[in-house]
């Protein structure tokens, strides 16, 4: 594996791969990396393009006041992981790298980024949409993996995609759970003793809706006072929001039609999580994916 940290380096890289019509598949992170992310290698690997995997943990995305600087970093011990899945390339730019003085860019997906995680992290997907496009610029990826967990980041990828006709295909695979359901996440390390415990209430939650829909419950509100009880039984998790959206504008539905997400954010103790389930029609009914 190759550990490129320059821009001029990795586009010189992807420029050799283009005259040789190799195609180039782009795993983003922002490192600690784990199982969740090794998915995703493996699913660019099942595509035979050199995998270049990025970590960036991109400043742009945190807010004041929030864990830019506490945010795990293992460089070392991403590093050799990287190397034991064979992956190509480790692209690991500094922050004056992607942001030398004077940068003044912002890549902003209008309406799809200031509800949900962008109303309760404003800037954040502005943080995301801008270094997305600047990696997706960098090693022109003909594919980029990212994981359903982040399903709102995921969307807003997709259409950044569309709307600017970029060449990369945004493609999105299943999340990666704990044996309790705990969603597989960098900020897990932040949950100790009863938080950890608690956690595992919000892929319960999204199990009760799915329960309830397995019974023939099609009203959203509902479904979410179902999700709501679950969650109301440990004193550790204060709901930030659970709504039930469509998948194309993320707007609330009343009733189950066509693909939607029951999205929510919940903090457990001091650390924030987020987790999803994927609705989708399955002629009559509806499969549910937790
Ligand atoms: O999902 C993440 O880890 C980050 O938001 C991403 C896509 C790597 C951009 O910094």
């Amino acid at each position: 594996m190759q550990t490129v940290h320059t821009i001029e380096w990795m586009k010189q890289i992807a420029h050799e791969a283009r005259a040789e019509e190799r195609i180039l598949g782009l795993v983003p992170t922002m490192g600690a990396l784990h199982e969740g992310h090794f998915s995703l290698i493996r699913a660019a690997q099942r595509e035979g393009a050199p995998v270049v995997v990025s970590l960036f943990v991109n400043p742009k995305q945190f807010g004041p006041a929030e864990d830019l600087n506490k945010y795990p970093r293992t460089l070392e011990a991403d590093r050799a992981a990287l190397e034991a899945l064979g992956v190509d390339y480790l692209f690991a730019p500094s922050p004056q790298e992607m942001y030398p003085s004077g940068f003044r860019t912002a890549v902003v997906v209008e309406g799809l980024s200031d509800r949900l995680e962008g109303r309760s992290r404003p800037g954040h997907f502005r943080g995301v949409t801008t270094v997305v496009l600047k990696l997706f610029e960098i090693v022109q990826p003909r594919f980029a993996y990212f994981g359903r967990k982040d399903a709102q980041q995921a969307r807003l990828i997709r259409q950044m995609s569309t709307d600017l006709n970029l060449d990369t295909n945004v493609v999105v695979c299943p999340i990666v759970r704990e044996a309790d359901g705990l969603a597989l996440s960098s900020r897990n390390v932040y949950l100790k003793g009863e938080d950890r415990r608690s956690a595992a209430a919000l892929s319960r939650s999204l199990a009760a809706v799915r329960e309830e829909i397995a019974k023939g419950e099609r009203d959203a509100n509902r479904l979410l006072a179902a999700l709501r009880r679950v969650l109301a039984l440990e004193p550790r998790v204060a709901l930030d929001y659970a709504e039930i959206v469509d998948n194309e504008r993320l707007e609330p539905i009343t009733n189950l039609r066509g693909t939607s997400y029951v999205l929510l954010a919940a903090k457990v103790g001091d650390t924030r999580l987020i987790d999803n389930a994927l609705i989708e029609p399955d002629g009559e009914h509806f499969k549910v994916s937790v």
